[in-house]
């Protein structure tokens, strides 16, 4: 695990948008692990801004989770992706695939299938959780249907007209095992809530209550932050 230090939000994004680039250019059939959320939205305006001649056709993606039953279709993480990258780029969105419950274990099949995932952006939730592996989670979880905390309920009612009867109450996740076998993570915490979690992440071993740090052994990962985050 490398600790990587940035002043700013934009410049974290830069660090990682420019790393896909690269990925993109050296293989255009790369695939990628995205995450939703507002911590990658930099990087993603990044690739938007500086993709210059590179070709996104033939990338496959997999994103990390989605939302079950979403009252609101602008708020599923489908169309977040749509209107942050996928429309600002030239990738087909065949090749851009979401979990769903009806191909649970089909889901990691599917990745493996596709010679696994090059990079994986994560963020990182203020309890530690990487995409909706909450708190408990069981570090050889494989994707799977998960009922959403009421803190994470809490947190993205701003997005569902702060109306916590609209948020969905279970989603589809890469489970942690899922998440561990990408080649390579970059794991992106830009805010001051994000403290505590990312300090247990950097703790040096599996700590059930903070799921991020199942990435204590992985064998390339890059937890980047702003000073914000950590002095
Ligand atoms: P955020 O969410 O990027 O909007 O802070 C991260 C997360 O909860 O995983």
């Amino acid at each position: 695990m490398k600790l990587v230090k940035f002043q700013n939000e934009k410049e974290a994004g830069a660090y990682l948008g420019q790393m896909i680039i690269d990925i993109v250019k050296a293989n255009p059939k790369a695939v990628l692990g995205l995450a939703t959320g507002s911590t990658p939205i930099p990087a993603y305006q990044y690739i938007a801004e500086h993709k210059g001649d590179v070709s996104f056709k033939d990338v496959v993606t997999f994103n990390l989770d989605e939302y079950l039953d979403c009252s609101i279709q602008e708020q599923t993480y489908r169309q977040f992706m749509h209107d942050n990258l996928f429309s600002k780029i030239d990738i087909d969105e065949k090749n851009t695939h979401f979990p769903d419950r009806k191909e649970l274990d089909a889901y990691d099949e599917l990745i493996d299938r596709a010679g696994g995932i090059d990079i994986q952006v994560l963020g990182i939730g203020n309890n530690g959780h990487i995409g909706f592996n909450e708190p408990g989670t069981e570090a050889d979880a494989k994707t799977h249907v998960v009922e959403l905390t009421e803190s994470t309920i809490q947190a993205n009612k701003r997005f569902f007209n702060d109306d916590v009867s609209l948020v969905p109450t279970h989603a589809v996740t890469m489970g942690l095992g899922t998440i561990r076998k990408a080649k390579k993570i970059v794991l992106m915490a830009t805010t001051k809530s994000k403290h505590d979690a990312i300090v247990k992440t950097l703790g040096g071993s599996f700590d059930k209550s903070c799921p991020a740090s199942v990435l204590f052994d992985h064998q390339d990962t890059d937890i980047v932050v702003t000073n914000e985050v950590i002095d």
